[in-house]
């Protein structure tokens, strides 16, 4: 048996879906336990780019089993949007490969307009959310008044707790200027998706467990990124899900000690979607080079990615945050035409060094990064696959990420496709 959890160690978007979507090939079962249709997730395979934000990245191959656990908050048309797009593609999603935990939260359409409109009201103080509809649903769930997927083979049920919700949110909606919740309305829309998705709800946990008694391999495709955990994150500008490691066992039923390996996926510079400190961010040519060559648009709300220089002591805390017992690098080749290149070794405050970030956000807003400069290589390293090939110069940067991050990088991907992509170690293997 095998089992690893694939994270991301800083803001999201460092390139997950590729990794996950190579890693399927040695795993039989994928999946989800955290987050919601706040992810983006491109894949590219031949001349097909996929772009999914709930289901699985691993769903795309049709061998294997694709799970969304009770960790996620589950948008159900959304859902179904995303089937209906596979489907129409070819690629056919049917109950024997897709599962839904039955205990996960459902997104409706009460949580998404809560979303909006608390982010239009607080003005400069926004979050920049995904507006998805995220932290309500969350909010609902650990309020436990939350719809979940298995409710919705009880109409009672469904009914009960549809009075519990209207209760609590049209206050919330009043103070916000909304009108009420349309209960009967929302009851007979959720009977019809119900119809539709009752089919693919199982007792997840069960079924995972099963699995590992039967020595299969399972990947846990985690979403955004450990500074966005509602923990341990930028709080407040983090998502309400807890995004590292240790969720994929809340999030799925599979205990912590069945799984053994934790891949963190590093980008080989840095990004953040939204507000919140950011000490490496350049807003200079530099700044704009790597959005243009990394092509940092976010796959979801298609805004603007901010992007700046290599954080280490960020991506060190992640590490060990995450348990990581080994990094996979991504978007090396983004760096390739640079002349010099940063990474950020620790923060000052004034006279004061940091070794990491404080908790207050009002502290890290005013971190200034500590650099270290390094040649850059001026050579192309898009699609290479051996780490031979690489030039001397990105492996001495790639060695100054282990050093600095205490961990060693066992992947390192070169391009977008899966073939761009040099494996050091099996991440499978501790
Ligand atoms: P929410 O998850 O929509 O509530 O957004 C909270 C914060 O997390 C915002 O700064 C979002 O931009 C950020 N965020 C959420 N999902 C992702 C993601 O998949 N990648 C990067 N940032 C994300």
């Amino acid at each position: 048996m095998s089992n690893l959890i694939v994270i991301g160690t800083q803001w999201g978007d460092e390139g997950k879906g590729k990794i996950v979507d190579l890693l399927s090939s040695k795993a039989d079962t994928i999946v989800r336990f955290q987050g919601g249709h706040n992810a983006g997730h491109t894949l590219v395979v031949g001349d097909q780019v996929f772009k999914l934000s709930l289901l699985p990245s691993g769903v795309i191959r049709e061998d294997k089993i694709a799970v969304i656990g009770n960790g996620v908050v589950l948008d159900p048309w959304k859902l179904l949007e995303e089937i209906e797009q596979l489907n129409s593609r070819g690629i056919k999603i049917c109950s024997d490969r897709f599962l839904i935990s039955e205990n996960t939260p459902l997104i409706l359409p009460f949580h998404k307009d809560l979303d909006l409109l608390r982010e239009q009201k607080a003005g400069k103080e926004k979050i920049g959310t995904t507006g998805r509809g995220i932290g309500p649903a969350y909010e609902d769930k650990v309020g436990r008044r939350a719809l979940r997927t298995g409710d919705l083979k009880d109409p009672n049920q469904v009914k009960r707790k549809l009075n519990i919700i209207k209760d609590h949110h049209d206050i919330l909606r009043a103070g916000l200027g909304a009108t009420d919740i349309d209960e009967e309305q929302l009851f007979d829309e959720l009977m019809m998706v119900g119809k539709k998705i009752n089919t693919f709800i199982k007792p997840v946990w069960k079924i995972l467990n099963e699995q590992i008694k039967k020595n299969k391999n399972i990947l846990f495709e985690g979403a955004q990124g450990s500074m966005l955990d509602i923990d341990f994150g930028t709080y407040p500008f983090v998502t309400s899900s807890s995004t590292i490691a240790a969720a994929a066992a809340i999030g799925s039923g599979v205990a912590h000690n069945k799984i053994n390996t934790v891949l963190g996926i590093t980008k080989a510079y840095t990004t953040r979607v939204g507000e919140g400190p950011m000490p490496t961010e350049l807003t200079d040519s530099i700044g704009r080079y790597l959005s243009e060559e990394g092509n940092e648009k976010g796959t979801v709300t298609g805004r603007d990615r901010r992007c700046g220089w290599f954080d280490a002591p960020l991506v060190r805390r992640s590490c060990l945050l995450n348990g990581v017992t080994s990094l996979a690098l991504t978007k090396i080749d983004v760096l390739d035409k640079l002349e010099k290149i940063k990474i950020c070794v620790g923060y000052r405050i004034e006279k004061e060094e940091y070794t990491d970030f404080p908790v207050s956000t009002s502290l890290s807003n005013k971190l200034s990064p500590i650099y270290e400069e390094i040649d850059g290589w001026n050579t192309s390293t898009v699609g290479l696959e051996k780490i031979d090939q690489m030039p001397i110069k990105a492996r001495a940067y790639i060695q100054r990420i282990e050093e600095l991050s205490e961990t060693k990088v066992s992947i390192i991907s070169t391009g977008p496709e899966r073939n761009q992509t040099i494996l050091i170690n099996d991440p499978f293997q501790l």
